[in-house]
C-alpha cells in the first residue's frame, strides 16, 4: 500500500513537472514583400532557382492555397489582428510615406497576445501600418523591439523611403533612426538584425520573431530594382533575357539565402527542433504598371497581379515548418486564410483561442499538423468600398465570385510574367536543394524522387488553356470561378451557375453592410522628413502639429 502511494505521488509529480517545463515553441514568421507565386522553384520555375526556400517547403508543410489580401497594408494588418482588415478600415490602398493613417492601437494584435503568454516579441524589417504617432509605431502594437523601416518600401542601399515628393531615412531602432547601417543592403541587414536577436535571445523566454523582408519589393523611389554587384548578377543570370527581370531574380537568391541564414541562426543557438517557422509573401507580385510600382515578379499561371482579387494577387507562397508536423513533406490543399495565423499560432504557444474573441481567423493548428479537414469553408477576400472591389470564397475554396476585380483599371486579369519553363531556363537542380543549408540543418529524409513527386502534384495543369474568356469578367462585373476545376480564373461560369451565384451574392452582400468605410488619409506636408534631419518621424507627436485635434481626428 505504501509502495503505491509513493507510486501514485511520483506519478502527479512527474505529470506536473512534464506540464510545467514544456516549454513554448519558438515562433518565427518570415514575410517576403511582393514575391510572385511563380517565383520559387517549387512551384514549378525553372528561372529563379530558390534551394533553401524549396527545402524548407518540402521538408515542412506546403499551403498550396494560402489567402492573403491583395496589397501591402491589409495584409499586414490581417497577420497581426486575425480580422479582416474591412472590420476597421485598412482594406484599401496601402499607407503612404507621411500619410497620417495608421492601425488603430486599440485592436490586440499577435504581438500583444503573445507578450501575454510570456514572448519576448521583435519585428526586424518593415511595418507598414503607420508611423503618425509613436502610438502607431510597432512598440505600441506588441513589439518589445524593432529594428527596421516603417514605410511601405526603401531603397536598399540608402534606406530612404519617398511619399510623394518627401523622401527620408527610414531605418529605425524603435523610435530611434538609424544612420550607421546606411549603405548596407537592406536583405543583409534584415538578415543580420535577426541573426543578432536569435543569437542574444534568453531562452528563459519563448521567441517570437517576425523577419520581414523588402525583398522583393522595388527599393529606390518604389522604381529600382536593386542588387549588390550588377555585373556579378548580370553574369549569374545572363540566360534571363529581361534587364529587370535578372535583378528581380537576384534579389530573390539574396531572400533564399537569408532563408538559410536564419534557420542556421536557429541550428545554432540550438532551437530549431523548438521553433514553428512560417513563411509566406504578403501578396502576389506587381509585375507590371509603374504607378504600382512594378517589380518584373511573376505570379503565372495564376491570373492577375497585386492589388486584383484574382489568385495571383491573393493566394501566394507559403509554408510551414515545425518538429510539431506529423506530416512533413506534403501539401496542404485546404483553405487557409492569411487571418488564420493569429488564432493558429496563438494556440500553438498554448493560448487559450477564445480570449481572442471575435475575429474573422480561424485555428488551423491541426489541419496543418495532422492534415486534417479545415474549419473554414469560406474567406473573405476583400472588400475595398472605396474602389468598388469585393471578392469571396466559399465551399472550401471552391467558388469564388468576383465583383469588380482591380483597384487599378490598368491591370485587370491577365497572365503576367514568365513562365519560367522554357529551355533558355537552366533545369532544375534537386542536387542544390539536397546540399542547401535548409536542407541539412533540418535533417530530413529529402529525395529526389520526392522533391519531383511533391514539385508534380502542385503543378497547375488544367491551366494552360492560352486565352481568357475576357469580355465575361471585366472592371465592375459580377464573375463566378470554380478554382478546383479552373485554378486560373480562365472562365466566368456565373450565368452557368445562377444558383451558386445567388447564394455567394447574398453572402457577400452581408459583409458589404459589416464594412467599416476608409478613413481618407491625406499626404500631410508636416511629416516632410526635411522637418527632421532628413528622417521620418512620428510627425503628429510634435506639437507644430496640433496634436490633440488631430489625435481625436485619426482615432475615431
Ligand atoms: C535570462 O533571464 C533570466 C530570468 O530573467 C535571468 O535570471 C538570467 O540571468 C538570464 N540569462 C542571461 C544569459 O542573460
Ligand atoms: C463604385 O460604384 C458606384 C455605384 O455602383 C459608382 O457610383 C462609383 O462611381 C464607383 N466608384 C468607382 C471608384 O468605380
Ligand atoms: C522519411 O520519409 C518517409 C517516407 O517518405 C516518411 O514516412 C518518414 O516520416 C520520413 N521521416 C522523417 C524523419 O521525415
Ligand atoms: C457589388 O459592388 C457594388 C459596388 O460596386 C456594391 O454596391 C454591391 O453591393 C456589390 N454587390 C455584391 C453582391 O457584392
Ligand atoms: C542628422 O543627420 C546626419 C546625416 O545626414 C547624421 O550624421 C546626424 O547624426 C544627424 N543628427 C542627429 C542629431 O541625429
Amino acid at each position: 500500500m505504501g509502495d503505491l502511494k509513493i507510486l501514485i505521488c511520483v506519478l502527479i509529480f512527474s505529470i506536473k513537472t512534464v506540464h510545467s517545463t514544456k516549454s513554448k515553441p519558438h515562433i518565427v514568421i518570415i514575410i517576403a514583400d511582393d514575391l510572385g507565386w511563380n517565383d520559387v522553384g517549387f512551384h514549378g520555375s525553372n528561372q529563379i532557382p530558390t534551394p533553401n526556400m524549396d527545402a524548407l517547403a518540402y521538408n515542412g508543410v506546403i499551403l498550396n492555397r494560402f489567402y492573403t489580401l491583395p496589397q501591402c497594408t491589409p495584409s499586414r494588418a490581417a497577420l497581426l489582428t486575425g480580422q479582416y482588415p474591412m472590420r476597421y478600415g485598412y482594406q484599401g490602398i496601402p499607407i503612404l510615406a507621411g500619410e497620417n493613417r495608421f492601425l488603430p492601437f486599440q485592436i490586440p494584435t499577435l504581438a500583444k497576445k503573445l507578450k501575454e503568454l510570456g514572448y519576448d516579441t521583435h519585428l526586424i524589417g518593415k511595418w507598414h501600418l503607420g508611423q503618425g504617432y509613436r502610438n502607431a509605431t510597432p512598440g505600441a502594437h506588441g513589439f518589445d523591439n524593432h529594428f527596421g523601416y516603417w514605410n511601405g518600401f526603401m531603397g536598399y542601399f540608402n534606406h530612404e523611403a519617398t511619399g510623394g515628393n518627401m523622401v527620408g531615412l527610414d531605418m529605425h531602432h524603435n523610435d530611434e533612426p538609424v544612420w550607421d547601417t546606411r549603405g548596407q543592403y537592406a536583405t543583409d541587414l534584415i538578415t543580420e538584425k535577426s541573426e543578432e536577436v536569435i543569437k542574444g535571445h534568453n531562452e528563459s523566454k519563448p521567441l517570437f520573431l517576425i523577419v520581414s523582408h523588402l525583398a522583393v519589393h522595388t527599393g529606390k523611389g518604389g522604381v529600382d530594382l536593386e542588387v549588390k554587384d550588377i555585373a556579378e548578377n548580370n553574369k549569374k543570370f545572363g540566360y534571363i533575357q529581361d534587364e529587370r527581370r535578372r535583378m528581380y531574380a537576384g534579389m530573390t537568391d539574396e531572400l533564399d539565402k537569408s532563408v538559410g541564414d536564419t534557420i542556421k541562426a536557429l541550428a545554432e543557438k540550438r532551437i530549431l527542433d523548438n521553433t514553428i517557422i512560417v513563411f509566406f509573401s504578403d501578396n502576389g507580385a506587381p509585375t507590371i504598371g509603374s504607378a504600382l510600382l512594378d517589380n518584373t515578379g511573376s505570379n503565372w499561371p495564376l491570373r492577375g497581379q497585386k492589388f486584383t482579387v484574382f489568385d495571383g494577387g491573393v493566394r501566394t507562397v507559403a509554408m510551414i515548418y515545425s518538429e510539431q508536423l506529423q506530416n512533413k513533406g506534403t501539401i496542404n490543399n485546404e483553405l487557409i486564410h492569411i487571418t488564420d495565423l493569429m488564432p493558429t499560432l496563438y494556440y500553438a504557444a498554448g493560448g487559450d483561442v477564445a480570449s481572442l474573441g471575435k475575429i474573422d481567423g480561424i485555428n488551423q493548428w491541426l489541419t496543418i499538423t495532422k492534415s486534417e479537414k479545415s474549419q473554414r469553408s469560406e474567406a473573405l477576400i476583400n472588400i475595398d468600398e472605396a474602389r468598388n472591389v469585393s471578392a469571396l470564397l466559399t465551399d472550401g475554396g471552391r467558388y469564388k465570385l468576383i465583383n469588380g476585380s482591380t483597384v487599378f483599371s490598368e491591370v485587370d486579369g491577365d497572365f503576367y510574367g514568365e513562365t519560367g519553363r522554357d529551355d533558355s531556363n537552366p533545369e532544375y537542380n534537386t542536387d542544390d536543394i539536397l546540399h542547401s543549408s535548409v536542407n541539412i540543418l533540418l535533417r530530413g529524409n529529402l529525395t529526389q524522387e520526392k522533391i519531383l513527386n511533391l514539385r508534380k502534384q502542385m503543378e497547375l495543369k488544367s491551366c494552360r488553356k492560352s486565352t481568357i474568356d475576357h469580355d465575361s469578367c471585366r472592371y465592375n462585373s459580377v464573375c463566378l470561378f470554380d478554382l478546383f476545376e479552373d485554378p486560373c480564373e480562365t472562365t466566368n461560369i456565373a450565368n452557368k451557375f445562377p444558383e451558386v451565384t445567388e447564394r455567394m451574392k447574398s453572402k457577400l452582400e452581408k459583409y458589404w453592410s459589416e464594412v467599416k468605410v476608409q478613413r481618407k488619409g491625406f499626404l500631410d506636408p508636416n511629416a516632410n522628413p526635411v522637418y527632421y534631419n532628413n528622417t521620418w518621424y512620428p510627425w503628429l507627436e510634435d506639437t507644430r502639429c496640433h496634436v490633440g485635434d488631430l489625435r481625436t481626428i485619426l482615432l475615431s
